[in-house]
């Protein structure tokens, strides 16, 4: 079980988010190491946790952002990233939101569709601007993941078909205020199996040598992002597998010399580093069962709710009480509001606190204010 400070948790209002920056510290440590290469560039995908003093860290260990709106971009500059550091994706993004990024001089916008290549075009010629474009394929991979989160395949909303590719490269290729830099591609997230990203290298390969063969040389591949991490046993693996991860990218992606290849962790980025703090409201004996009802709810932590994601949940105040059978459950008025059922927890008591395990990603970022619920506040390893 991680260590927490409790002492100092005594003073502090719960529901808080609580990262143990150190371990961030480590984990980009382990993956700058792991992804060491000239022609790679990681760029965290900030949707996963746009706190900005786990933007700052992970700015100075010097990766770029991957961003997906307007806002994502300011705070991205605000934490210090250089614009050109920056890469732009989303189905949806609004005249103003590319105007911003153009000023800011965005390293690559990620696009969707033909009228949005169009948009494009048009605003950077009437700011005199060239914007560097990468076409988001959907390569129609399944990566066995919650349906949700998966965005590879062809019914996905998300990038090109492959059959109407030529079409949108051809298309990219004529307009004057477009350089057409890359392909991008994202096959979904939370994947914990290799394969699926050996699928993509084999795809990419294919697109490659056939688009080479036409002369059309594309100087960035970018990957998306995806790599799982464990929920069930964080202290076992807090740092993922970014060794296994970059090894299928090098052993079966045939990157050509001139080419960049560019990445886009998120999750695997700050997920362990991240708990959900809670104190044990009321401890209700029901007929059936026995419910811990605790003071975050699915406003602090939707994952569970949405997605029928399990957190690991911990009691930090007693741990070495004997075991009993709870169901743990939020203060909100619908019965999704549920972090665990038949949870085996140390005897609980009011006022105990529980820590929601491997929360940094998705967490704090997809807080709600339902039911008139503040946002919860967060509070870090070092002061
Ligand atoms: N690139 C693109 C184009 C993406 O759509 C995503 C995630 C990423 C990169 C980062 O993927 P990651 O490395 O974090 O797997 N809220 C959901 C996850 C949604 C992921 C959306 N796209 C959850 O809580 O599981």
């Amino acid at each position: 079980m991680a260590r927490f400070p409790i002492g100092e948790f005594k003073d502090l209002t719960t529901p808080f988010y609580f990262y143990d920056l150190a371990l961030l510290d480590r984990t980009l440590a382990e993956l700058n190491r792991a992804s060491r290469d000239d022609r790679y560039h990681v760029h965290y995908a900030m949707k996963a946790n746009a706190n900005p003093a786990i933007l700052r860290r992970i700015q100075g260990a010097g990766l770029g952002i991957d961003a997906v709106s307007g806002w994502e971009i300011k705070a991205a500059l605000e934490a210090g990233f250089k614009g050109s550091q920056i890469v732009f994706a989303g189905v949806g993004k609004t005249d103003s939101e590319i105007i911003l990024a153009l000023e800011n001089g965005v390293g690559c916008f990620n696009v969707e569709s033909v009228p949005e290549l169009e948009v494009i075009n048009d605003l950077a010629e009437g700011l005199g601007l060239v914007a560097k474009v990468a076409i988001r394929v959907n390569p129609n991979i399944d990566a066995h993941t919650h349906a949700y989160i998966t965005t590879g395949l062809a019914e996905n909303k998300f990038g090109i078909n492959l059959e109407q590719l030529p079409d949108v490269i051809e298309k990219a290729q004529s307009l004057s205020n477009i350089a057409l830099e890359g392909l991008h591609f994202h096959i979904g997230s939370q994947i914990t199996e290799t394969e699926p990203f050996i699928m993509l290298c084999e795809r990419i390969n294919g697109l490659l040598d056939e688009w080479e063969a036409k002369e059309v040389k594309f100087k960035t591949i970018n990957v998306g992002g995806g790599l799982g991490i464990d929920y069930n046993d964080p202290d076992r693996h807090p740092i993922p597998d970014f060794e296994g991860y970059f090894r299928a990218f090098r052993n079966h992606l045939k990157l050509r010399d001139y080419q960049q290849l560019h990445f886009e962790l998120g999750r695997s980025v700050v997920a362990q580093c991240g708990s959900l703090i809670t104190r044990v409201i009321y401890v209700k004996e029901g007929t059936t069962k026995r419910f811990a009802v605790v003071d975050a709810g699915f406003t602090d932590l939707i994952r569970p709710a949405l997605y029928n994601a399990h957190h690991r949940i911990e009691n930090i105040s007693s741990p070495n009480s004997e075991r009993h059978h709870y169901d743990v459950v939020g203060p909100i008025c619908e019965s999704s509001d549920c972090f665990g059922k038949d949870e085996l927890l140390p005897a609980l008591r009011r006022g105990d606190f529980l820590a929601l395990r491997s929360a940094g990603a998705y967490g704090e970022i997809m807080a709600s204010q339902y039911n008139c619920r503040p946002l919860p506040s967060s509070y870090f390893s070092e002061k």
